[in-house]
């Protein structure tokens, strides 16, 4: 059964004073039951939007949707008792602790008071907060926050989990962390859609990759389908005489999986690789041999503007600075 099914899905803003804007233009997306379904895309792609009208917080202008096969506009109550939502807009009380906030979570949804307190005992064990439980939130850090919020979307055991860009505006260490809990999150097979901006999170969390832009999904599959489409890892080496140029082409061609590129001037050598690290030794194994000095050498992996420039021809640009800006004054607050 297809836990999440939206067909067409048309969400168009008007603001006052400026041209409609077409947040979502056409979204399709089914996703199975016990999956990990990840929406990519950049700031201002849909992905929030779409969040929205799936979990019933708004209507789409046109297109339907259902979640564990209920219409969201027909019978948005019956919808929500069945989701979990956590993300960019989703409310934890400052002044609460961590603790009270997920006993909090358990009263709203009726679940009474032992089954509230006990169920918040559990969820903080689970997320490893118990020594921050008594403080107030507003001392946690970014990453502990993002538990918080987590543990609050789950308090219900919902069939299934929305993620907004669980990570973004995390330190490396806090986004591997919340990688994990995810990770066993779905290992006990739970079902949840998960934006991000990303491509190396999707790889790392999702069964299937939607790629979004302009409010619609432009690519579809699993990330090693997206990857092959986009040509996966580079190895990319740069020698300290471009003299030594043509040797070196030799040696990527027989490591690579495809024709080398040369840029630079001829000092920059890259070649698409289907295993980055066996490549990327072989390749110094033999230019070393070759006696070929070497300013710089890695692999390239593809990034979300690589898989951007490449299905849509355009850089994933948009909004791009006032993001950053937002993400920096969320790092100061937190
Ligand atoms: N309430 C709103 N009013 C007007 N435009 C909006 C509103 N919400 C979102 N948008 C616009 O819709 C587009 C998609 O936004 P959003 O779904 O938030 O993208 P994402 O979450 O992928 O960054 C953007 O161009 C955004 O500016
Ligand atoms: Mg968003």
């Amino acid at each position: 059964m297809n836990i999440i099914e939206a067909s067409g899905l048309t969400k168009v803003y008007s603001p006052k004073g400026t041209a409609k804007v077409h947040a979502l233009d056409g979204l399709d997306l089914t996703v199975p039951q016990g999956t990990v379904q990840g929406l990519l895309g950049p700031n201002g792609a849909g992905k929030t939007t779409a969040v929205k009208v799936l979990t019933t917080l708004i209507q789409p202008t046109a297109g339907n949707a259902t979640v564990a096969g209920v219409d969201v506009v027909g019978e948005p109550k019956s919808v929500r008792r069945r989701i979990g939502v956590s993300g960019q807009y989703a409310a934890v009380d400052e002044n609460l602790t961590g603790f009270e906030n997920l006993e909090m979570v358990g009263r709203l949804y009726h679940l009474g008071k032992r089954e509230s307190r006990r169920r918040a005992t559990e969820l903080i064990e689970m997320f490893e907060l118990t020594a921050a439980q008594n403080r107030p939130v507003k001392g946690f850090s970014g990453g502990m926050r993002r538990r918080i919020d987590l543990a609050g979307a789950l308090v219900t055991r919902p069939q299934v989990l929305f993620l907004d860009e669980p990570t973004t505006g995390l330190d490396p260490r806090s986004r591997l962390g919340m990688w994990d809990v995810i990770k066993n999150l779905v290992s006990d097979g739970t079902t949840v859609l998960l934006t991000t901006q990303y491509l190396e999170e999707a790889d790392q969390l999702a069964d299937d990759i939607a790629v979004i832009d302009g409010g619609k999904v432009i690519a579809a599959g699993t990330a090693d389908q997206l990857k092959a489409r986009i040509g996966g890892h580079r190895v990319e080496v740069t020698l300290t005489e471009a003299s030594a140029a043509d040797t070196a082409r030799e040696v990527l061609a027989r490591h690579g999986s495809g024709e080398p590129r040369v840029h630079d001037g001829g000092r920059t050598l890259e070649v698409p690789v289907v295993d980055g690290t066996r490549a990327l030794q072989y390749v110094l194994a033999d230019l070393g041999e070759a006696g070929i000095e070497l300013h710089d050498a890695g692999i390239r992996r593809p990034t979300l503007d690589d898989v951007f420039l490449k299905l849509t021809g355009h850089m994933a640009e948009e909004e791009q600075e006032s993001q950053e800006s937002s993400e920096a004054e969320m790092e100061t607050a937190q």
